[in-house]
């Protein structure tokens, strides 16, 4: 997007704020499909893990895919969003049997990713089809907490557990049409991504009423300059080719499917805050923003490096500044960055924040979670409010002391 338009959007909406860019989400989706054109069949499953405001998930129904979830409450607001339940899928993890049975109950796919469960769901409801969610033990993903596919994993089957799950799949004769893996956020290398890919394959020939193959995300988009992307293109002509051999030998068409969260919606977002207070200590110089890692914990908690535009001031001299917040504890964003001169008052644009942004903030320190603007057919649409000190005390309760 513009910067003169983020900037004016900052003026309107005020500060801090997240700004999504409808235009990018649309590019990246057709992308995405077009990589994979040689395939028949091909389902894009949404991961709203990433953003979940309701009118994105409007947005990507329009656009057509489904929808990935992991819990009860994004599969609840997925149907509110207008999503039919065969266009869910359900992917959780560690959750409880009562859960799983309660989404089963809206009609979405289950994806089930441990033998326990799988026991039990297959025991009392043998009609209801089930993927199952394959540990490949492939290990990709840029950091060990996004790299969810290696030994150590707590996601997933494991594949050397293939004889016990065929064991209870033949004992209470349930069906399992899809078969999933999901190695990890941030693929670097296309080819391990296509070793895990011939073990799932491998492990679909067990299974004879297989409709899909869900080789899960970790596409990597770039975070700064000069930042490798997974080579999307090179993939989806590779996979495409070795899926389609698959399905001939395999005897029926196949569904290959993905559920791609970053990749669709990273790139989209912007989180713009406004510099406080620049103050210069005896070793940096630190810009203090109005917001903290209660809006954006990504920097904090893996270290992503989110590229910062002093929006204010695009083209002024640069100079290295500490971008930090003013939450109670260190809370830094951005560290010895080269930015075009800061002064107070000015407004940050934070890249890449559509994905593992908002959908990971917090009222920590009793801050207000910000609002969001969608720019969509080239107007911004507020689709989310600011919180309110109402919105703070909602749900708490005042007893008498
Ligand atoms: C099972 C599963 N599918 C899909 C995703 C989306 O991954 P990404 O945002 O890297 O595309 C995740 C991310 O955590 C996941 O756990």
């Amino acid at each position: 997007m513009e910067y003169n338009t983020l900037l004016q959007i900052a003026k309107d909406y005020g500060s801090p704020l997240y700004v999504y860019d409808a235009e990018k989400i649309k590019f990246q989706y057709k992308r995405l499909i077009s990589a994979f054109g040689k395939v028949k069949q091909l389902k894009l499953n949404y991961a709203m893990k990433a953003l979940s405001n309701i009118s994105v998930l409007k947005l990507f129904n329009q656009l057509g895919t489904g929808l990935d979830t992991v819990s009860i409450q994004e599969v609840q607001l997925g149907l509110k969003a207008g999503f039919k339940p065969e266009q869910i899928i359900f992917t959780p993890n560690g959750v409880s049997l009562a859960e799983i049975e309660k989404a089963a109950s809206f009609g979405v796919q289950i994806n089930i990713d441990n033998l326990s469960v799988l026991e039990q769901f297959g025991t009392k409801h043998p009609e209801t089809p089930v993927c199952i969610r394959i540990n490949p033990h492939v290990m990709a993903g840029a950091n060990t907490n996004i790299s969810v596919g290696h030994i150590d994993s707590k996601f997933g089957i494991s594949i050397h557990q293939i004889p016990h799950l065929l064991r209870i799949v033949e004992n209470t004769k349930m069906n399992i049409n899809g078969i999933h893996m999901h190695t990890g956020s941030d693929i670097l290398d296309i080819d391990v991504f296509l070793y895990a890919s011939e073990i799932l394959f491998d492990t679909a020939k067990n299974f004879k009423n297989l409709e899909f193959i869900d080789f899960g995300s970790g596409f990597k988009v770039p975070y700064k300059l000069g930042d490798i992307e997974t080579n999307i293109e090179e993939l989806g002509e590779k996979l495409s080719i070795r899926f389609n051999e698959f399905c001939k030998d395999y005897g029926k068409p196949l569904t290959l499917a993905f559920e791609p969260g970053k990749f669709l919606v990273s790139e989209a977002g912007y989180f713009l805050t406004k510099v406080n207070v620049v103050k210069q200590t005896t070793s940096t110089v630190f810009a203090q923003v109005d917001s903290g890692f209660n809006h954006l914990i990504r920097p904090m908690l893996y270290g992503s490096q989110h590229e910062i535009i002093n929006i204010s001031n695009p083209n002024g001299r640069e100079r290295f500044y500490s971008v930090v917040g003013y939450i109670c504890e260190t809370d830094t964003f951005a560290n010895n960055r080269r930015i075009n001169e800061i002064t107070e008052d000015d407004i940050l644009a934070f890249k890449n924040a559509g994905a593992y942004c908002y959908s990971m903030a917090s009222n920590y320190n009793s801050r207000y979670r910000p609002a969001e603007v969608l720019w969509y057919d080239k107007k911004a649409h507020l689709i989310r409010k600011q919180e309110t000190f109402d919105d703070i005390l909602h749900n708490q309760i005042e007893i008498d002391l």
